[in-house]
């Protein structure tokens, strides 16, 4: 990742390659805007005919303006003034960094935006500072992300550094804070990034365990990884199942982020439960070849838990962070799991395998079971789960069902700060009847309709007396289309939005107390 700065200083004199200012549609009628953009150029500039800048948003321009210590001038347009919000302000950020690593800049600077400008990002108690500190580093953060490990030919790693201009000592420490926040989530949605998007011969349970024990090494989290003999003792019929048709063996990942408050006054902890397919090729419901390659990033849910761990920990939140993630790859085989197999889970419940592409529920019933077993404040499960999920809400927002109505608000709030936006389906009884099998307790899939909802229903089956939210990421976490700060492929959808719920619940429960 870029390194981000902050300094005090203005804009006339920070001498780097290249000085960032963000400007608004409307600039040229505008006197405030267009008198920051005479006092950066020395001149009363009006845009040549012809050069496309107007401030709409993803428009740059390039000058060379006299009497800057820095040689060139890049505008960035930032969309209509009246609606500028954080998300605007990322999308600013992707589009300045992506444009000066085009250019092949090493050095930037960018002008602090007017006050009056950056107030309205920041909610009632929270510093603007701050919120414009974080706001654009995780757009430049996310923006130049790239999966580019296979390449010979890599993206350079350009800007080297960005310095963000603050107009007073108080803004330089609330806007470093910002950015200090931001390094961290978005170097855990880009490790969750990478695993999602490394191939399936790279990542397997073993290898996904591995990269959980290192993480756990790297920033100060405990993993034990449970292998497929201990899975069998444990009575994990459904993870070992799915695993079976694959030379692959199964993994059940535990981690633990102990926070603060540990031993004794330990609070139950929240519980995150993360789908860790690491190939879902259907198994014998096999999918049809086309597209199926995507199916590598069917442990998205699991990346986005074992990334939630790393800034948990590097952040030391306070509270107790359990992360469990079972691992298994979806293949078929002369062992494969068939369709009519009947499978015993971890809470002694049976299911009925009515379709094996319907694999990611078998896993993460054993493992929401395992998980009832912390006692937990919460349990939160991240899975691509469904296609249905897709068809319902597209790439846009998650999925969120659950029974859990207040930490469902909150992730709704959380969704809109950090834009990784979710939205509820219902749980009707009406929907729990379509999973009724004849032979077992349950059965794995509920014919065409509502197949998102039918998913959560078989889940909730396993979630003992526990509160739960289940968020089906099928559609956000793997991008068909490139978005403004995440490329095609895994966008590590989840992590800024946990990491943001867990912050503020913790920070409402210490303020109870
Ligand atoms: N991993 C898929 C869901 C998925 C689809 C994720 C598209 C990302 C993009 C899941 O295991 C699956 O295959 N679900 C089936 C369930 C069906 C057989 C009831 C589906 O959605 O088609
Ligand atoms: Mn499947
Ligand atoms: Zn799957």
């Amino acid at each position: 990742m870029i390194r981000i700065g902050v300094r005090s200083g203005t804009a006339r004199d920070a001498s780097a390659d290249v000085l960032v200012h963000m400007m608004f549609e409307g600039w040229q009628t505008s006197p405030e805007e267009s008198g920051i953009l005479r006092s950066l150029t020395g001149a009363d500039f009006v845009p040549e005919k012809g050069t496309g800048f107007s401030g709409k948003e993803r428009e740059t321009l390039l000058l060379f303006p006299k009497g800057l210590a820095s040689a060139r001038l890049l505008l960035v347009g930032a969309g209509s003034r009246t609606s500028w919000s954080s998300e605007r302000l990322r999308r600013a950020g992707a589009t300045a960094a992506k444009a000066l690593r085009a250019m092949g800049v090493r050095t930037a600077a960018v002008v602090e935006p007017e006050r009056r400008v950056t107030a309205p990002l920041a909610a009632p108690g929270e510093d603007p500072a701050e919120a414009y500190g974080c706001a654009i580093a995780e757009g430049m953060f996310l923006g130049l992300y790239t999966f580019d490990r296979y390449k010979s030919k890599r993206t350079p790693d350009l800007p080297a550094a960005v310095t963000l201009l603050a107009g007073s000592s108080s803004r330089e420490k609330g806007i470093g804070k910002g950015v200090g926040y931001a390094r961290v989530v978005c170097a855990a949605t880009c490790l969750a990034r990478d695993l999602s998007n490394a191939p399936g011969n790279e990542i397997y349970p073993e290898t996904l365990a591995s990269a959980a024990r290192s993480a756990g090494r790297r920033s100060g989290f405990a993993v034990r990884t449970l292998d497929e003999k201990k899975i069998r003792a444990l009575g994990m019929g459904g993870l070992a199942a799915v695993a079976a048709g694959s030379r692959r063996p199964p993994r059940l990942i535990v981690m633990e982020h102990r926070g603060t408050g540990a031993g004794k006054h330990a609070r139950p902890p929240v519980v995150l439960v993360g789908k860790g397919v690491t190939f879902d090729s259907g198994g014998i419901s096999i999918k049809p070849s086309a597209g199926m390659a995507e199916m590598k990033m069917d442990m998205a849910g699991g990346a986005v838990v074992i990334a939630t761990l790393e800034a948990a920990a590097r952040l030391r939140l306070p509270g107790r962070l359990i992360g469990i993630v079972p691992a298994a790859e979806n293949l078929p085989g002369g062992s494969a799991l068939r369709p009519g197999d009947i499978l015993r889970h971890h809470n002694g419940m049976t299911s009925e395998v009515d379709n094996t592409d319907a694999e990611g529920r078998l896993i993460l019933a054993d493992a929401l079971s395992y998980a009832a077993g912390y006692n937990p404040s919460l349990v939160i499960d991240v899975a691509t789960l469904t296609g249905a999920v897709v068809v319902a809400l597209g790439h846009v927002a998650t999925g969120m069902l659950g029974n859990d109505a207040g930490a469902m608000q909150a992730l709704r709030e959380s969704g809109e700060r950090t834009y990784e936006r979710v939205w509820e389906l219902p749980m009707f009884e009406e929907y729990d009847a379509l999973i009724k099998s004849d032979i077992a307790d349950v059965k794995n899939v509920g014919g065409r309709w509502g197949g998102a909802i039918t998913a959560a229903m078989f889940l909730r089956r396993f979630t003992g007396t526990c509160r739960w939210v289940h968020l089906d990421v099928a559609g956000t976490s793997i991008l068909e289309e490139p978005a403004d700060y995440a490329p095609r492929g895994g966008s590590g959808v989840g992590v800024r939005l946990l990491v943001d719920f867990l912050r503020r619940r913790e920070r409402e429960r210490g303020a109870r107390q």
